[in-house]
C-alpha cells in the first residue's frame, strides 16, 4: 500500500526537540513561547454549558443544533457586519486545523487543480494540497497568481505567523479578483478578535464581499479568542453552495462536533467580556515582551495583530533559536513557515504573565 504520509513533509516541530532540551535546563524552568496554545482558564459560563449538556447520549449532527446555527449566524452579523447569514451559509467544524487539512480533499480537489497561499504561512493549508494529491503555490500577491487550474485560494489576515493584516481595499481587490475568474477563497480568520494596531476585517463584511457570499468561505476558531483549544471548536460561514456541498460529505464522514462542545460554542459566541478580558491579557503581554525584544536587539516586523511576534536580528533563525534557548526561552524558527521566514522568529504571547515576566528578565539579562 502507498504511503499517504510519503505526501507529508518532515514534522517541523521534532527539529526544535533539542533546544527544547537545551531551554528546559535553565535553573528557573523552559519559558516556552513556541507554540500559540492558550494557557489561561476557560470562561465559568463556557465550562458551565459544557457540563449541563453532558448527557447527550445520542449522536450530534454535523450541522449543530438550531440553537448552534443561531449562534453562528448572530455573531456573524453581530461581529463581523456579514449581511444575509442564514443557517445555510454555516457550518460548525471539529476545530479549524482538521478542515484546513481536509478542505481540498473534501472539496474534490487532486492532480490537475491548484491551492495557493502566502508565502510565509501556517503549514497547513500545504498539507491540506499535499493530502488531496493537489499542486500548490506560495503567493507574495495573489493578484499575480496564474488563475489556471487554480481551484482554492487561502487568505490568512491576520496572519500567523507574521501578525500581518489585510486592510479593506487589498481585501476587496482579492475578492473581485477571484470572483473574476472563478476561485474559491478561504479566508482563515482565527486571529480576527486579536487586533491591536490594527482592526481586522472579514471577508464577509460588506466593504469586502459586496454583500454576497458567492466564492467566499470565513474560517472562524474559538481556541484563541475563548481559550477553547482543548474543545475543538470551530466554524465556516459563507457561500452557501461550497458549505451544503461540505455538510454532505462531512455528514458521510461523521466529522460531528461532540453535542457538550456544541453547547460550549453557544455559550462562548453569546458573550463578549470574556473576549475583552483575554485581549487585555494579550496586550500587556505583548508590550512586556515587544519592549524586552527590542531593547535585545531585535527589530519587530508587522506583528499589529495575532497571538505572535515577528522578530528578527538579521541572522539565522536557527542561531537565535539556539541563543534563546541558550536563555531558557524556546521560540519557533521562522523557517516553520516557509523559506521566506529563514531569518525570523516567532515568538507567541501564549504563556503566563509568570512565565511572560521570566522571558523578560531573561532577554535583558
Ligand atoms: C492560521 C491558523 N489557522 C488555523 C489554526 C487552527 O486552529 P484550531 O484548529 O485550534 O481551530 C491555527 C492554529 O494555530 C492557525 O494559526
Amino acid at each position: 500500500m502507498p504511503s499517504v504520509s510519503d505526501r507529508l513533509p518532515t514534522f517541523p516541530w521534532d527539529r526544535l526537540e533539542p533546544y527544547k532540551t537545551t531551554a528546559a535546563g535553565h535553573p528557573d524552568g523552559l519559558v516556552d513561547l513556541s507554540v500559540g496554545t492558550p494557557v489561561d482558564p476557560v470562561p465559568a459560563q463556557v465550562r458551565q454549558a459544557l457540563a449541563d449538556a453532558a448527557d447527550s447520549p445520542g449522536y450530534p449532527t454535523v450541522w449543530g443544533t438550531r440553537e448552534l446555527r443561531d449562534a453562528l449566524t448572530g455573531w456573524c452579523e453581530r461581529r463581523l457586519g456579514a449581511r444575509g447569514i442564514t443557517e445555510h451559509h454555516v457550518l460548525p467544524v471539529v476545530g479549524s486545523k482538521e478542515l484546513v487539512a481536509w478542505l481540498p480533499t473534501q472539496l474534490g480537489l487532486g492532480p490537475g487543480d491548484r491551492v495557493a497561499f502566502p508565502r510565509l504561512a501556517y503549514p497547513t493549508y500545504e498539507v491540506g494540497a499535499r493530502l488531496a494529491g493537489a499542486e500548490y503555490v506560495a503567493y507574495d500577491d495573489p493578484l499575480e497568481l496564474d488563475p489556471a487550474g487554480l481551484a482554492l485560494l487561502w487568505l490568512n489576515s491576520p496572519s500567523n505567523p507574521t501578525g500581518q493584516v489585510l486592510p479593506t481595499e487589498r481585501l476587496r481587490a482579492v475578492v473581485d479578483w477571484a470572483r473574476e475568474h472563478g476561485v474559491l477563497v478561504l479566508s482563515d480568520e482565527c486571529y480576527l478578535e486579536l487586533g491591536w494596531e490594527a482592526d481586522p476585517v472579514s471577508v464577509l463584511h460588506p466593504d469586502v464581499c459586496g454583500g454576497s457570499t458567492a466564492g467566499l468561505v470565513a474560517v472562524h476558531s474559538l481556541s484563541k479568542r475563548s481559550n477553547l483549544a482543548g474543545y475543538r471548536a470551530a466554524f465556516l460561514a459563507g457561500d452557501s453552495g461550497v458549505l451544503g456541498e461540505l455538510l454532505q460529505i462531512r455528514k458521510h464522514g461523521g466529522m460531528m462536533t461532540p453535542a457538550p462542545v456544541q453547547a460550549a460554542t453557544v455559550a462562548a459566541l453569546a458573550d463578549d467580556t470574556h473576549v475583552a478580558e483575554q485581549r487585555e491579557r494579550y496586550r500587556a503581554r505583548r508590550t512586556a515582551l515587544r519592549g524586552a525584544l527590542e531593547a535585545a536587539g531585535f527589530r519587530i516586523e508587522h506583528s499589529e495583530a495575532s497571538l505572535y511576534l515577528w522578530a528578527t536580528r538579521d541572522e539565522s533563525c536557527w542561531d537565535t533559536v539556539a541563543d534563546l534557548a541558550g536563555r531558557g526561552v524556546l521560540v519557533a524558527p521562522g523557517e516553520f513557515y516557509g523559506p521566506a521566514g529563514e531569518r525570523y522568529v516567532r515568538v507567541a504571547l501564549t504563556a503566563t504573565d509568570e512565565r511572560i515576566a521570566a522571558a523578560v528578565r531573561r532577554l535583558s539579562a
